[in-house]
């Protein structure tokens, strides 16, 4: 049996390698916003979270709020597990003003002080999206019987209403999300035709960093893991951001994966928009396989699918590792029950796609991105400034 004990920074950590897991404690920490807890916080030193404080690299997870806090299971792996949150759906437009003036924060506010009273950082997802936009405002984020002029007055409101509701407790905001198509051209939403272009990615990122100018302001979107047309145009617009001093700090590779296609190159794309000066993160990962019908949506079709998707997990991971800019690693959720994948891809089915099964219980993916982070000592420790440790 090997026995390491580590001590870095705030954290001190006894691991039983192949043996029972102590816990870990973390104390403040700075980068967590406002109203830290006095009682440390405990979870297990083989945790996900344990694991990845050793190399300031955070370990998120997206939560669905019907389950936190009413599924026990589900409540204490998301605390256990997980030194980031990001909320699937609270902070969404449609979500946060369901009827036009009328603001509801409340499921996002009780995952805010989840996240505080566990010690976790908050990615705050997202502010500018042609997605999951209130009916009032858009039905398909592309068509609105709004004037161009409501549009603008009404998203400066929203980034700007937003982002000071949440001041100081978000770490990275998905500022915009999704706003390029796969061929790498502008999607031509709402916010698209309203301002006659892009200029409204500019301008959300301004208002986000007047209200809030502590929090990392992200671009987040998907296929930016693979080198093609759409990865190439989001490189070079955020390069034009960067030249005429828009406040983004980072961008977001949501990381939706399937064993169907080949592993992108991703470490490559990480880099090089690391390069640019910029954090970088991986935002939503999954990875999804041809699984059964109902009822068994996640069980894969081949029984050799769970051997690809460990893998593409594990290169997923060591892809951020390697990456000193890339400041948090967080899967789309954690139970399969809870993904979005099977309600989405019904033809054929997909799904399995994240750690823990439909009964709450750790995969083989879980065991491979644990033995990964155990032995990532090496790893570049993410401790530049705004990291948030
Ligand atoms: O809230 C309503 C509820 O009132 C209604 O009864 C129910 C009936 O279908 O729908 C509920 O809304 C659902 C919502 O999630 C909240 O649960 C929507 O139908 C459903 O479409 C929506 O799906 C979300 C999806 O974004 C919407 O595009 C998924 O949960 C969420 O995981 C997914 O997340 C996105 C990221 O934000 C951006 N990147 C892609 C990623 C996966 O699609």
């Amino acid at each position: 049996m090997v026995r390491s004990a580590l001590s870095i920074g705030v954290l001190s950590a006894t691991v039983l390698l192949g043996g029972v897991a102590l816990t870990s404690s973390a104390s403040a920490e700075p980068g967590a916003a406002a109203a830290a807890p006095s009682k440390a916080v405990r979870y297990p030193a083989d945790s996900l979270r344990a694991l990845g404080d050793r190399i300031g690299l955070r370990i998120g997870t997206a939560v669905n709020m019907d389950e936190l806090g009413s599924n026990t299971d589900y409540t204490k792996i998301t605390a256990e597990q997980f030194s980031s949150v990001t909320p699937e759906n609270v902070m969404k437009w449609q979500l946060v003003e369901p009827t036009r003036g009328t603001y509801d924060w409340a499921p996002a506010d009780r995952l805010v002080a989840f996240a505080k009273t566990n010690k976790q950082l908050v990615r705050g997802h997202t502010l500018v999206w042609h997605s999951q936009l209130p009916t009032w405002l858009s039905s398909d984020g592309y068509t609105t019987t709004l004037s161009n002029d409501e549009l603008k007055a009404l998203l400066k409101k929203h980034v700007q209403d937003q982002v000071k509701h949440f001041k100081g407790d978000i770490w990275q905001w998905d500022v915009v999300n999704e706003a390029f198509d796969d061929d790498g051209k502008p999607r031509q939403t709402v916010w698209y035709k309203a301002w006659g272009g892009l200029g409204y990615i500019a301008d959300a990122f301004r208002w986000a960093h007047e209200a809030d100018p502590k929090a990392l302001l992200f671009y987040n979107d998907y296929n930016l893991e693979f080198t093609g047309p759409k990865s190439n145009a989001v490189y070079d617009f955020v390069k034009t951001l960067k030249a005429q001093r828009v406040p983004i700090d980072g961008v977001g590779f949501q990381g939706h994966l399937d064993t169907q296609y080949g592993f992108p190159d991703l470490q490559n794309n990480l880099q090089r928009f690391a390069d640019l000066g910029l954090k970088v993160a991986e935002t939503e990962v999954d990875v999804r396989t041809f699984t059964q019908a109902a009822p068994n949506v996640n069980t894969p079709t081949d029984p050799l699918a769970p051997y690809a998707q460990e893998s593409y997990w594990s290169r997923a991971l060591k892809a951020c590792l390697a990456v000193r800019e890339c400041i948090s690693f967080t899967p789309w959720g954690f139970g399969d029950t809870y993904s979005w994948i099977p309600g989405w891809f019904d033809n054929p089915q997909e799904g399995a796609a994240l750690l823990y099964d439909a009964d709450l219980k750790p995969k083989s993916q879980y065991y491979v991105i644990q033995q990964d982070l155990a032995l990532a000592a090496g790893a570049p420790r993410r401790n530049g400034p705004g990291a948030g440790h």
